[in-house]
């Protein structure tokens, strides 16, 4: 790579089809080397979003951006921008030698070779290059199309569900290798997924997108904890949810709300008025049953062996879930507990 790493930035990126905004004002400042994953339902925009970053799409709004240069009126293939797209074609008369050096074609033979290898050696492919795509496992495959969209090193590479066609087991290990060569590269690396998980393992950082907007920008562990609001909460595990009402901003941790099981704690994630309508969001790991906070039966304990599965009802039949370690205070069914939770586990929502 030459020169200074590019930064992607996306300034209120819109683009409607008729009266149906797909992408909504999306503003975004991508990193160099970044690893940044789109995450979302079907239908929210993803793949329109990494349309309108490569050029497929024009938009109705909004500027695109990478390393000083404006690229938002530039065709497809003037942009420093490859997309390997949601279904990735090889081309099964070729070989993966030949799919991957398709797009070195201005390239002398040799030096198309060159490259060709180093790509090969950079997705552990080295002992494939004459085989026929047919003769790949669907992992493989996968790695060929990697390699042939990184072959005229974009600066920015975006991929829309890479991994969408592989199995679990495959999946999990091609995860792995999807990280270890953007590392290896330092290319930006824009991944859409519909997968949570995914999405936490392989991102440095993940945009949420809802209905055409980016509703939240963060590090995985940032999302997680302190979610911006429930759908957020909700896509990146189970989270037990209070309604409540917002207390007085008085002296101690975080601020406090009152449930109709008594008062919380919890840490605002954005700015709202004291007496506001919020939900206290809890993960079930920071639920622990003990001598204080909202009283509970507990309705059922499940074993798993490394943790234990409780549920709990509060007075009003609402259902709180807390997993941990199993302890000998474990009550049977029907056995009476306290569930708290430190004020730093809890996000405050807005209702
Ligand atoms: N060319 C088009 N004309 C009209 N509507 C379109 C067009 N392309 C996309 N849309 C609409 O825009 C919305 C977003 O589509 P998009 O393909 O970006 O979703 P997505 O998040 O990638 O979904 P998935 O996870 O299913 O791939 C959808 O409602 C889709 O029907
Ligand atoms: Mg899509």
């Amino acid at each position: 790579m030459s020169g200074t790493p590019p930064r992607l930035i996306l300034e209120g990126l819109t683009k409607s089809f008729g009266t149906y905004r797909a992408v909504d004002a999306v503003t975004l400042a991508l990193e160099p080397g970044e690893f940044f994953c789109l995450l979302g339902p079907s239908g929210c925009g993803k793949s329109t979003l990494l349309r309108l970053i490569a050029g497929f799409e024009r938009p109705t709004a909004g500027r695109i951006r990478l390393g000083g240069q404006d690229l938002t009126e530039l065709p497809p293939h003037r942009r420093p921008v490859n997309m390997m797209f949601q279904s990735y074609a090889l081309f099964p008369h070729m070989s993966v030698a030949r799919n991957i050096g398709y797009g070195l074609k201005g390239m002398g033979k040799a030096a198309i070779s060159a490259r060709v290898a180093e790509l090969l050696r950079l997705v552990r492919l080295d002992a494939f290059g004459d085989r026929r795509p047919e003769t790949l496992s669907g992992g493989q495959r996968q790695r060929v199309a990697l390699a042939r969209a990184l072959a005229r090193e974009p600066k920015l590479l975006l991929l829309d569900e890479p991994l969408g066609a592989l199995d679990r087991g495959l999946r999990e290990e091609t995860q792995g290798e999807l990280r270890a060569v953007q590392r290896r590269l330092g290319t930006a690396f824009v991944v859409v997924t519909h997968d949570p998980e995914e999405a936490m393992m392989l991102a440095d950082r993940i945009g949420v997108m809802e209905a055409g907007r980016l509703v939240q920008i963060g590090p995985p562990a940032e999302l997680y904890r302190r979610p911006a609001n429930r759908y957020v909460a909700g896509l990146l595990g189970d989270v037990n949810l209070i309604p409540g009402r917002l207390g007085p901003d008085e002296a101690g941790e975080g601020r406090s709300v009152e449930t109709a099981h008594g008062p919380v704690r919890g840490i605002l994630t954005s700015a709202m008025p004291e007496g506001a309508a919020v939900i206290v969001a809890v993960r079930p790991e920071d639920l622990v049953l003990g001598t204080a906070g909202l009283p509970a039966t507990v309705t059922e304990t499940t074993f798993l062996g490394d943790r234990v599965r409780r549920t709990l009802r509060l007075p009003d039949g609402s259902i709180l879930r807390a997993s941990g370690r199993p302890t000998d205070g474990d009550g049977p069914p029907g056995s009476e507990a306290h569930a708290g939770f430190a004020a730093e586990a809890a996000a405050i929502l807005p209702a």
